[in-house]
């Protein structure tokens, strides 16, 4: 199917129902429904589905830089390009415990002559969005150096998940770990909390973080559990009230429905030889809580 400015985007569905759909903009996943047809993760209702900046909401990718730490735009320019998609891609090393989805689509993003300006170094980053049976999602992304030199680069998927009321949402997994603060400078700090709550803005890169996170929406009651590998870090980010005023495609309430949760490599960033290729993943599953709790 085409967008409101004729660019592709592709829709997996399997027969429960559930669905995910992928724009060549960015190579971003712009929504997914479970088989309820519930949508799961956020898009703002100001978003501006308009290259030459990714839409706010669904999962952007940030590549190969994220954020504004190094001379390149925000976040990189992955989530600005249009990615091609790829029939025949080079097999995936199939000792992954992910196994094969039931939909899939292979992306593939390749420097253009103004990228390699700003950033000179010759890659292949191939993407693959696969839908399985139950609904989960999983997004496969690697990145070779076709390069005659080494390259470093630090990568997100900057994933908006919807969430009733942020201040009724917990994480699960990053508790007493260090991380770095957006807000000041990334300084480093440890968290001291027992789970993260939300009453004001939070940006901050939890370093080193366990594989597996869980976001808790008490309300809906749903988690949300993020399976990853080979990315270490996980960034948590909410813009909360006075952020959100300043953005122009974030209504001003919005920041209350969205909490960004993206499995990243920030700290360290990764560092490729010629020929090498890194491999990160992402899962994406919404459950049922069974339980309540309380806090
Ligand atoms: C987050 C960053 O991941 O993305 C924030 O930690 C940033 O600092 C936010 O504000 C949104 O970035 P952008 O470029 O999509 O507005």
């Amino acid at each position: 199917v085409k967008d409101w400015n004729g660019i592709d985007q592709i829709v997996l569905k399997v027969p429960s129902g559930a669905s995910v759909r992928v724009s060549l903009h960015g190579g971003q996943v712009v929504s997914w429904r479970n088989e309820k047809g519930e949508e799961l993760l956020f898009t703002s209702s100001k978003a501006i589905f308009k290259p030459p900046k990714a839409m706010r909401g669904g999962i952007p990718i940030c590549f190969p830089q994220f954020g504004n730490c190094g001379s390149l735009e925000q976040h990189g320019f992955a989530r600005n390009r249009i990615w091609s998609i790829e029939n025949d891609p080079p097999p995936l090393n199939t000792n992954s415990k992910f196994g094969s989805g039931k939909a899939t689509i292979n992306l593939l993003l390749k420097p253009t002559d103004d990228n390699l300006k700003s950033w000179p170094h010759c890659f292949e980053f191939r993407l693959r969005i696969c839908l399985f049976m139950d609904g989960h999602l999983s997004m496969t992304s690697r990145v070779r150096n076709v390069n005659g030199k080494p390259f470093s680069f630090s990568f997100a998927y900057h994933t908006y998940l919807s969430v009733s009321d942020i201040s009724e949402v917990r994480i699960e997994g990053l508790e007493t770990l260090d991380y770095l603060d957006n807000l000041s400078q990334r300084e480093r700090f440890t968290e001291q909390g027992d789970a993260i709550t939300f009453e004001s803005e939070v940006d901050r890169v939890y370093v080193g973080s366990p594989t597996v996170i869980a976001v808790l929406d008490h309300e809906k009651k749903r988690t949300f559990l993020i399976r990853k590998e080979g990315l270490p870090d996980t960034v948590v980010w909410n813009p909360w009230e006075k952020k959100s005023r300043s953005m122009l495609d974030l209504g001003d309430e919005e920041y209350k429905q969205m909490l960004c949760v993206d499995a990243a490599a920030i700290e360290k960033p990764i560092t490729l030889k010629p020929n090498e290729e890194w491999t990160g993943r992402l899962e994406l599953s919404s459950v049922l809580s069974t339980c309540c709790h309380d806090h």
